[in-house]
Protein backbone atom coordinates (compact mmCIF):
# COMPACT_ATOMS: atom_id res chain seq x y z
CA UNK A 1 0.00 0.00 0.00
CA UNK A 2 0.96 3.53 -0.43
CA UNK A 3 3.10 5.22 1.95
CA UNK A 4 3.44 8.54 -0.12
CA UNK A 5 5.09 12.09 1.26
CA UNK A 6 4.82 15.51 0.42
CA UNK A 7 7.41 17.59 0.72
CA UNK A 8 8.33 21.22 0.03
CA UNK A 9 11.20 21.73 -2.24
CA UNK A 10 12.28 25.61 -1.69
CA UNK A 11 12.63 27.34 1.68
CA UNK A 12 8.83 26.45 2.31
CA UNK A 13 5.33 27.72 1.77
CA UNK A 14 5.33 25.59 -1.59
CA UNK A 15 1.82 25.35 -0.88
CA UNK A 16 1.86 21.90 0.64
CA UNK A 17 -1.62 22.51 2.52
CA UNK A 18 -2.98 22.66 -0.37
CA UNK A 19 -1.94 19.57 -2.06
CA UNK A 20 -2.07 17.08 1.16
CA UNK A 21 -5.92 18.59 1.39
CA UNK A 22 -6.29 17.00 -2.03
CA UNK A 23 -4.81 13.63 -2.03
CA UNK A 24 -6.19 12.55 1.52
CA UNK A 25 -9.01 10.84 0.22
CA UNK A 26 -7.13 8.30 -1.26
CA UNK A 27 -5.24 7.43 2.21
CA UNK A 28 -6.27 6.19 5.36
CA UNK A 29 -3.81 8.40 7.55
CA UNK A 30 -2.22 11.94 7.10
CA UNK A 31 1.20 11.97 9.18
CA UNK A 32 2.68 15.65 10.62
CA UNK A 33 6.12 14.26 11.59
CA UNK A 34 8.55 17.18 12.14
CA UNK A 35 8.44 20.58 12.88
CA UNK A 36 6.00 22.65 14.96
CA UNK A 37 3.80 26.03 15.18
CA UNK A 38 6.61 27.64 12.83
CA UNK A 39 4.40 25.85 10.01
CA UNK A 40 1.32 27.66 8.67
CA UNK A 41 -0.40 25.36 5.71
CA UNK A 42 -3.35 26.60 4.28
CA UNK A 43 -6.13 24.80 2.57
CA UNK A 44 -9.04 26.94 0.54
CA UNK A 45 -12.60 24.96 -0.07
CA UNK A 46 -14.83 27.25 -1.51
CA UNK A 47 -15.13 30.75 0.29
CA UNK A 48 -13.13 29.29 3.63
CA UNK A 49 -9.81 29.13 4.56
CA UNK A 50 -8.37 27.18 7.06
CA UNK A 51 -4.69 27.90 8.69
CA UNK A 52 -3.22 24.76 9.77
CA UNK A 53 0.36 24.67 11.67
CA UNK A 54 0.06 21.98 13.84
CA UNK A 55 -3.05 19.94 12.42
CA UNK A 56 -2.55 17.89 9.49
CA UNK A 57 -3.91 19.55 6.44
CA UNK A 58 -6.18 16.20 6.03
CA UNK A 59 -8.40 16.86 9.01
CA UNK A 60 -10.95 18.09 6.69
CA UNK A 61 -11.86 14.40 5.61
CA UNK A 62 -13.98 12.80 8.55
CA UNK A 63 -12.72 9.54 7.50
CA UNK A 64 -8.90 10.05 7.71
CA UNK A 65 -6.87 9.87 10.66
CA UNK A 66 -4.75 12.53 11.49
CA UNK A 67 -1.50 11.86 12.94
CA UNK A 68 0.98 14.74 15.07
CA UNK A 69 3.76 11.83 15.17
CA UNK A 70 6.76 12.05 18.35
CA UNK A 71 9.10 14.19 15.59
CA UNK A 72 7.08 17.13 16.14
CA UNK A 73 7.07 20.23 18.86
CA UNK A 74 4.11 20.49 20.17
CA UNK A 75 2.74 24.22 21.26
CA UNK A 76 -0.40 22.71 23.81
CA UNK A 77 -2.09 25.91 23.25
CA UNK A 78 -1.28 26.46 19.47
CA UNK A 79 -3.05 23.22 18.98
CA UNK A 80 -5.32 23.72 21.54
CA UNK A 81 -7.01 26.79 19.56
CA UNK A 82 -6.49 25.21 16.24
CA UNK A 83 -8.88 22.48 18.05
CA UNK A 84 -11.53 24.32 18.85
CA UNK A 85 -11.04 27.14 16.10
CA UNK A 86 -12.00 23.95 13.42
CA UNK A 87 -15.05 22.98 16.26
CA UNK A 88 -16.37 26.36 15.85
CA UNK A 89 -16.66 25.74 12.06
CA UNK A 90 -18.26 22.23 12.60
CA UNK A 91 -15.30 20.07 12.27
CA UNK A 92 -14.81 17.90 15.01
CA UNK A 93 -11.74 16.20 15.37
CA UNK A 94 -12.46 14.12 18.50
CA UNK A 95 -11.88 10.82 16.51
CA UNK A 96 -9.94 11.49 13.82
CA UNK A 97 -6.98 13.82 15.71
CA UNK A 98 -4.05 12.05 17.53
CA UNK A 99 -0.72 13.20 19.17
CA UNK A 100 2.41 11.02 19.57
CA UNK A 101 3.39 11.13 23.54
CA UNK A 102 6.84 10.90 22.26
CA UNK A 103 6.42 14.74 20.66
CA UNK A 104 8.44 17.25 22.55
CA UNK A 105 6.37 20.39 24.28
CA UNK A 106 7.62 23.83 23.21
CA UNK A 107 7.37 25.42 26.86
CA UNK A 108 7.69 29.87 27.54
CA UNK A 109 11.44 29.35 28.20
CA UNK A 110 12.05 27.65 24.81
CA UNK A 111 9.54 30.75 23.35
CA UNK A 112 11.75 33.44 25.51
CA UNK A 113 15.09 32.01 24.47
CA UNK A 114 13.96 32.06 20.57
CA UNK A 115 12.42 35.96 20.80
CA UNK A 116 15.90 36.93 23.14
CA UNK A 117 18.00 35.34 20.76
CA UNK A 118 15.96 37.00 17.70
CA UNK A 119 18.87 39.71 17.13
CA UNK A 120 21.86 37.75 17.34
CA UNK A 121 23.75 37.97 14.32
CA UNK A 122 24.97 34.84 12.77
CA UNK A 123 27.41 34.62 9.75
CA UNK A 124 26.78 38.38 8.86
CA UNK A 125 22.82 38.62 8.94
CA UNK A 126 20.00 37.61 11.55
CA UNK A 127 18.06 34.01 10.96
CA UNK A 128 14.33 35.48 11.29
CA UNK A 129 12.69 32.61 13.24
CA UNK A 130 9.13 32.50 13.59
CA UNK A 131 9.66 33.16 17.21
CA UNK A 132 7.85 29.59 17.98
CA UNK A 133 10.49 28.28 20.31
CA UNK A 134 11.38 25.72 17.31
CA UNK A 135 15.26 26.24 17.79
CA UNK A 136 15.56 25.37 21.63
CA UNK A 137 13.25 23.15 21.86
CA UNK A 138 14.62 20.73 19.18
CA UNK A 139 17.49 21.62 20.77
CA UNK A 140 16.69 20.78 24.56
CA UNK A 141 15.54 17.53 22.69
CA UNK A 142 18.71 16.67 21.66
CA UNK A 143 20.35 17.89 24.89
CA UNK A 144 18.01 15.40 26.83
CA UNK A 145 18.20 16.67 30.90
CA UNK A 146 15.95 19.56 30.11
CA UNK A 147 13.29 18.11 27.71
CA UNK A 148 9.29 17.93 28.34
CA UNK A 149 7.31 15.34 26.12
CA UNK A 150 3.78 15.26 26.38
CA UNK A 151 3.85 11.82 27.75
CA UNK A 152 5.64 13.73 30.54
CA UNK A 153 2.42 16.11 31.26
CA UNK A 154 0.56 13.57 32.13
CA UNK A 155 2.43 11.86 34.58
CA UNK A 156 3.07 12.36 38.20
CA UNK A 157 5.97 14.33 38.22
CA UNK A 158 5.42 16.46 35.73
CA UNK A 159 5.43 19.16 38.67
CA UNK A 160 8.88 17.98 39.67
CA UNK A 161 9.88 18.09 36.42
CA UNK A 162 8.53 21.68 35.89
CA UNK A 163 10.39 22.76 38.94
CA UNK A 164 13.68 21.32 38.29
CA UNK A 165 14.11 23.07 34.99
CA UNK A 166 12.79 26.17 35.57
CA UNK A 167 15.65 26.33 38.14
CA UNK A 168 18.28 25.88 35.38
CA UNK A 169 16.48 28.26 32.63
CA UNK A 170 15.78 31.28 35.03
CA UNK A 171 19.61 32.07 35.23
CA UNK A 172 20.23 31.35 31.65
CA UNK A 173 17.20 33.69 30.19
CA UNK A 174 18.60 36.09 32.79
CA UNK A 175 22.11 36.45 31.45
CA UNK A 176 20.16 36.57 27.68
CA UNK A 177 18.90 40.13 29.28
CA UNK A 178 15.55 38.59 28.91
CA UNK A 179 12.85 40.00 30.98
CA UNK A 180 10.89 36.78 31.39
CA UNK A 181 10.22 35.50 34.95
CA UNK A 182 9.61 31.74 35.06
CA UNK A 183 7.06 30.96 37.44
CA UNK A 184 7.07 27.18 37.89
CA UNK A 185 3.51 26.91 39.93
CA UNK A 186 2.17 29.12 36.95
CA UNK A 187 3.63 27.22 34.46
CA UNK A 188 2.55 23.90 35.94
CA UNK A 189 -1.15 25.07 36.30
CA UNK A 190 -1.49 25.98 33.26
CA UNK A 191 0.45 22.83 31.22
CA UNK A 192 -1.38 20.97 33.26
CA UNK A 193 -5.00 22.07 32.03
CA UNK A 194 -3.65 21.67 28.63
CA UNK A 195 -2.27 18.31 29.35
CA UNK A 196 -5.70 17.52 30.92
CA UNK A 197 -7.97 18.58 27.47
CA UNK A 198 -4.96 17.06 24.73
CA UNK A 199 -4.72 13.63 27.11
CA UNK A 200 -7.94 11.89 25.02
CA UNK A 201 -6.26 12.80 21.83
CA UNK A 202 -2.49 11.48 23.19
CA UNK A 203 -1.34 7.73 22.53
CA UNK A 204 1.72 6.04 21.35
CA UNK A 205 1.84 6.70 17.38
CA UNK A 206 4.40 5.12 17.04
CA UNK A 207 2.75 1.60 17.52
CA UNK A 208 0.31 2.79 15.93
CA UNK A 209 1.77 3.52 12.69
CA UNK A 210 3.50 0.54 12.92
CA UNK A 211 0.26 -1.73 13.05
CA UNK A 212 -0.96 0.78 10.33
CA UNK A 213 1.70 -0.13 7.91
CA UNK A 214 1.73 -3.60 8.92
CA UNK A 215 -1.87 -3.91 7.96
CA UNK A 216 -1.54 -2.07 4.83
CA UNK A 217 -3.16 1.01 5.51
CA UNK A 218 -2.25 3.92 2.85
CA UNK A 219 -0.25 6.80 4.56
CA UNK A 220 -0.06 10.46 3.61
CA UNK A 221 3.23 12.20 5.30
CA UNK A 222 2.83 16.20 5.33
CA UNK A 223 6.32 17.52 5.12
CA UNK A 224 6.32 21.17 6.85
CA UNK A 225 9.31 24.19 6.01
CA UNK A 226 11.04 22.90 2.24
CA UNK A 227 14.15 20.79 1.93
CA UNK A 228 16.26 23.69 1.50
CA UNK A 229 15.50 24.32 5.93
CA UNK A 230 16.67 21.16 6.44
CA UNK A 231 19.17 21.15 9.41
CA UNK A 232 21.83 19.00 8.24
CA UNK A 233 21.28 19.76 4.65
CA UNK A 234 19.53 22.93 3.96
CA UNK A 235 21.34 26.58 4.01
CA UNK A 236 22.43 26.58 7.50
CA UNK A 237 22.61 28.10 9.33
CA UNK A 238 19.83 29.67 7.81
CA UNK A 239 17.41 26.85 8.49
CA UNK A 240 15.06 25.45 10.82
CA UNK A 241 15.72 22.78 13.60
CA UNK A 242 14.68 19.53 12.16
CA UNK A 243 15.10 16.77 8.71
CA UNK A 244 12.67 19.03 6.68
CA UNK A 245 13.70 17.07 3.21
CA UNK A 246 12.80 13.67 2.16
CA UNK A 247 15.20 12.37 4.72
CA UNK A 248 13.39 13.50 8.12
CA UNK A 249 10.04 11.35 6.83
CA UNK A 250 11.10 7.91 8.55
CA UNK A 251 12.64 9.48 11.80
CA UNK A 252 10.39 11.81 12.16
CA UNK A 253 7.30 9.42 12.10
CA UNK A 254 9.09 6.58 13.28
CA UNK A 255 8.21 4.21 10.28
CA UNK A 256 11.18 2.99 8.27
CA UNK A 257 11.69 4.05 5.04
CA UNK A 258 10.83 0.96 3.17
CA UNK A 259 6.95 1.90 3.95
CA UNK A 260 7.66 4.88 1.73
CA UNK A 261 7.26 4.44 -1.91
CA UNK A 262 6.63 7.75 -3.15
CA UNK A 263 7.94 11.35 -3.01
CA UNK A 264 6.05 14.26 -4.18
CA UNK A 265 8.36 17.36 -4.07
CA UNK A 266 6.13 20.48 -4.27
CA UNK A 267 7.31 23.83 -5.73
CA UNK A 268 6.27 27.04 -6.28
CA UNK A 269 6.77 28.28 -10.25
CA UNK A 270 8.89 30.37 -8.87
CA UNK A 271 10.44 30.67 -5.36
CA UNK A 272 9.68 32.59 -2.17
CA UNK A 273 11.84 33.04 1.56
CA UNK A 274 10.67 34.48 4.65
CA UNK A 275 13.42 35.15 7.34
CA UNK A 276 17.50 35.27 6.46
CA UNK A 277 19.87 33.72 4.46
CA UNK A 278 21.05 33.42 0.92
CA UNK A 279 18.95 33.45 -1.81
CA UNK A 280 20.36 33.21 -5.11
CA UNK A 281 17.66 34.01 -7.59
CA UNK A 282 16.03 36.77 -5.23
CA UNK A 283 14.37 39.73 -6.82
CA UNK A 284 14.54 42.58 -4.74
CA UNK A 285 13.43 45.10 -7.15
CA UNK A 286 10.10 45.71 -8.68
CA UNK A 287 9.92 42.13 -10.36
CA UNK A 288 9.96 40.43 -6.98
CA UNK A 289 7.11 42.79 -5.94
CA UNK A 290 5.21 41.93 -8.79
CA UNK A 291 5.48 38.71 -7.70
CA UNK A 292 4.37 39.03 -4.05
CA UNK A 293 1.13 41.19 -4.94
CA UNK A 294 0.18 38.78 -7.59
CA UNK A 295 0.79 35.62 -5.57
CA UNK A 296 -0.45 37.26 -2.29
CA UNK A 297 3.14 36.66 -0.69
CA UNK A 298 3.23 37.31 3.42
CA UNK A 299 3.43 34.38 5.92
CA UNK A 300 0.95 32.36 6.84
CA UNK A 301 2.62 32.39 10.50
CA UNK A 302 3.99 36.00 11.14
CA UNK A 303 2.38 37.57 8.17
CA UNK A 304 6.24 39.02 7.21
CA UNK A 305 6.63 39.80 3.49
CA UNK A 306 7.67 37.22 1.88
CA UNK A 307 11.41 37.84 -0.05
CA UNK A 308 10.41 36.63 -3.75
CA UNK A 309 12.27 35.56 -7.07
CA UNK A 310 12.53 33.57 -10.23
CA UNK A 311 12.57 29.24 -9.85
CA UNK A 312 16.16 28.25 -8.91
CA UNK A 313 16.18 24.49 -10.73
CA UNK A 314 20.21 24.10 -9.41
CA UNK A 315 18.58 24.08 -5.77
CA UNK A 316 15.41 22.15 -6.55
CA UNK A 317 17.50 19.24 -8.27
CA UNK A 318 19.65 19.39 -5.69
CA UNK A 319 16.27 18.81 -2.87
CA UNK A 320 14.19 16.65 -5.55
CA UNK A 321 17.61 14.40 -5.54
CA UNK A 322 18.31 14.50 -1.65
CA UNK A 323 14.15 14.04 -0.95
CA UNK A 324 14.26 11.19 -3.34
CA UNK A 325 11.08 13.03 -5.55
CA UNK A 326 9.44 10.70 -7.57
CA UNK A 327 7.11 13.87 -9.26
CA UNK A 328 6.51 17.34 -8.93
CA UNK A 329 3.83 19.48 -7.92
CA UNK A 330 3.85 23.19 -9.39
CA UNK A 331 2.13 25.26 -7.33
CA UNK A 332 0.95 28.78 -8.54
CA UNK A 333 1.13 28.87 -12.20
CA UNK A 334 -1.23 31.49 -12.47
CA UNK A 335 0.97 33.89 -10.48
CA UNK A 336 3.25 34.02 -13.60
CA UNK A 337 -0.12 34.44 -16.15
CA UNK A 338 0.65 38.41 -16.37
CA UNK A 339 4.70 38.39 -16.41
CA UNK A 340 5.73 38.81 -19.83
CA UNK A 341 9.05 37.11 -19.54
CA UNK A 342 10.05 34.62 -17.06
CA UNK A 343 13.68 33.71 -15.66
CA UNK A 344 14.61 30.19 -14.45
CA UNK A 345 17.87 30.00 -12.83
CA UNK A 346 19.77 27.09 -14.32
CA UNK A 347 23.38 27.08 -12.81
CA UNK A 348 25.25 29.50 -10.89
CA UNK A 349 28.94 31.03 -11.40
CA UNK A 350 30.93 30.48 -8.28
CA UNK A 351 34.56 32.02 -8.48
CA UNK A 352 34.70 32.75 -12.28
CA UNK A 353 33.65 29.24 -12.95
CA UNK A 354 30.06 27.47 -13.90
CA UNK A 355 28.48 25.06 -11.50
CA UNK A 356 25.04 22.88 -11.53
CA UNK A 357 25.75 21.68 -7.67
CA UNK A 358 24.34 23.43 -5.25
CA UNK A 359 26.70 24.70 -2.74
CA UNK A 360 27.09 23.43 0.80
CA UNK A 361 28.39 26.26 2.82
CA UNK A 362 26.24 29.21 2.90
CA UNK A 363 28.80 32.04 2.47
CA UNK A 364 29.58 30.40 -1.73
CA UNK A 365 25.82 30.52 -1.95
CA UNK A 366 26.05 33.78 -0.94
CA UNK A 367 28.65 34.72 -4.03
CA UNK A 368 27.01 32.64 -6.68
CA UNK A 369 25.76 34.67 -9.55
CA UNK A 370 22.40 32.96 -10.81
CA UNK A 371 22.56 32.12 -14.80
CA UNK A 372 19.35 32.42 -16.34
CA UNK A 373 17.32 31.09 -19.37
CA UNK A 374 14.39 33.46 -20.46
CA UNK A 375 11.10 31.89 -21.46
CA UNK A 376 8.50 33.99 -22.85
CA UNK A 377 5.19 34.19 -20.74
CA UNK A 378 1.89 32.94 -21.74
CA UNK A 379 -0.26 36.15 -20.78
CA UNK A 380 -2.86 33.75 -20.29
CA UNK A 381 -5.63 33.56 -17.50
CA UNK A 382 -5.09 30.04 -16.25
CA UNK A 383 -7.18 30.16 -13.16
CA UNK A 384 -10.21 28.37 -14.36
CA UNK A 385 -8.21 25.85 -16.55
CA UNK A 386 -8.56 21.80 -15.10
CA UNK A 387 -7.40 20.00 -17.61
CA UNK A 388 -3.61 19.94 -19.14
CA UNK A 389 -4.92 20.33 -22.71
CA UNK A 390 -6.14 23.81 -22.16
CA UNK A 391 -2.94 25.13 -20.47
CA UNK A 392 -1.60 27.79 -23.13
CA UNK A 393 1.35 26.14 -25.37
CA UNK A 394 3.71 28.90 -23.23
CA UNK A 395 2.86 27.44 -20.20
CA UNK A 396 2.70 23.71 -21.44
CA UNK A 397 6.53 24.63 -22.54
CA UNK A 398 7.67 26.70 -19.15
CA UNK A 399 6.17 23.27 -16.97
CA UNK A 400 8.26 20.77 -19.73
CA UNK A 401 11.47 22.85 -18.63
CA UNK A 402 11.26 22.68 -15.21
CA UNK A 403 10.73 18.85 -15.59
CA UNK A 404 14.19 18.67 -17.74
CA UNK A 405 15.93 21.09 -15.40
CA UNK A 406 15.17 18.54 -12.17
CA UNK A 407 14.79 15.89 -14.34
CA UNK A 408 11.23 14.67 -12.05
CA UNK A 409 8.41 14.34 -14.36
CA UNK A 410 5.54 17.24 -13.60
CA UNK A 411 2.66 15.38 -12.32
CA UNK A 412 0.24 18.21 -10.62
CA UNK A 413 0.08 21.62 -11.66
CA UNK A 414 -1.87 24.13 -9.30
CA UNK A 415 -3.64 27.37 -11.02
CA UNK A 416 -5.12 28.78 -7.87
CA UNK A 417 -5.32 28.49 -3.97
CA UNK A 418 -8.96 26.42 -4.29
CA UNK A 419 -8.80 22.56 -4.19
CA UNK A 420 -10.72 22.47 -7.54
CA UNK A 421 -8.19 24.73 -9.28
CA UNK A 422 -5.56 21.56 -9.73
CA UNK A 423 -5.03 19.79 -13.16
CA UNK A 424 -3.28 16.04 -12.90
CA UNK A 425 -1.19 15.89 -15.77
CA UNK A 426 -1.96 12.45 -17.92
P1 LIG B 1 2.44 25.65 2.83
O1 LIG B 1 3.08 26.16 4.05
O2 LIG B 1 3.40 24.93 1.93
O3 LIG B 1 1.21 24.83 3.08
O4 LIG B 1 1.97 26.95 2.01
P2 LIG B 1 1.23 28.26 2.63
O5 LIG B 1 -0.17 27.89 2.97
O6 LIG B 1 2.07 28.88 3.68
O7 LIG B 1 1.29 29.23 1.39
C1 LIG B 1 0.70 28.94 0.17
C2 LIG B 1 -0.31 30.04 -0.17
O8 LIG B 1 -0.65 29.98 -1.55
C3 LIG B 1 -1.64 29.88 0.55
O9 LIG B 1 -2.17 31.16 0.80
C4 LIG B 1 -2.49 29.12 -0.45
O10 LIG B 1 -3.88 29.34 -0.25
C5 LIG B 1 -2.03 29.73 -1.74
N1 LIG B 1 -2.07 28.85 -2.93
C6 LIG B 1 -1.97 27.50 -3.00
N2 LIG B 1 -1.93 27.09 -4.29
C7 LIG B 1 -2.03 28.20 -5.04
C8 LIG B 1 -2.01 28.43 -6.45
O11 LIG B 1 -1.89 27.53 -7.28
N3 LIG B 1 -2.14 29.73 -6.85
C9 LIG B 1 -2.26 30.76 -5.98
N4 LIG B 1 -2.39 31.97 -6.48
N5 LIG B 1 -2.23 30.58 -4.65
C10 LIG B 1 -2.11 29.32 -4.19
P1 LIG C 1 5.73 25.91 6.18
O1 LIG C 1 5.50 24.52 6.72
C1 LIG C 1 8.56 29.16 5.46
C2 LIG C 1 11.81 29.63 8.34
C3 LIG C 1 11.81 30.91 9.15
C4 LIG C 1 13.30 31.11 9.36
C5 LIG C 1 13.80 29.68 9.54
C6 LIG C 1 13.96 29.26 10.98
O2 LIG C 1 4.55 26.81 6.31
O3 LIG C 1 6.30 25.85 4.81
P2 LIG C 1 12.21 28.54 12.86
O4 LIG C 1 11.07 29.30 13.48
O5 LIG C 1 11.80 27.27 12.21
O6 LIG C 1 13.36 28.37 13.80
O7 LIG C 1 12.76 29.52 11.70
O8 LIG C 1 12.84 28.84 8.91
N1 LIG C 1 10.56 28.83 8.40
C7 LIG C 1 9.66 28.79 7.41
N2 LIG C 1 9.59 29.45 6.25
N3 LIG C 1 7.61 28.25 5.76
C8 LIG C 1 7.67 27.55 6.92
O9 LIG C 1 6.82 26.53 7.19
C9 LIG C 1 8.71 27.84 7.82
N4 LIG C 1 9.05 27.37 9.04
C10 LIG C 1 10.18 27.97 9.37
O10 LIG C 1 11.22 31.96 8.43
O11 LIG C 1 13.88 31.62 8.18
MG1 LIG D 1 3.37 27.96 5.09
Amino acid sequence: MPGTCVIGLQWGDEAKGKLVDLLTGKFDIVVRYQGGANAGHTVVVGDQTYKLHHIPSGILNPNVSNIIASGVVLNPPTVLEEIHGLASRGIDVSKNLKISDRAHVVMPWHMAEDRALNDVIVDGEKIGTTLRGIGPCYRDKVGRNNAVRVGDMIRDDFRARIDRIVAAKQPYLSSLACESTLDAGEIYREYKAYADELQPFVIDTTAMLLDAVEEDKALLYEGAQGALLDIDHGTFPFVTSSNSSGVGVSAGAGVPGRWVNEVIGVVKSYTTRVGGGPFPTEQDNEIGQTIRDLGNEYGTTTGRPRRCGWFDAVAVRYTARLSGVSGLSVMMLDVLSQLPEIKVCTSYELHGERITHFPSHSEDLRLVKPNYETIPGWMTDVTEMREYSQLPDGAKRYLDQISAWVERPVEIVSVGPDREQTIFVP
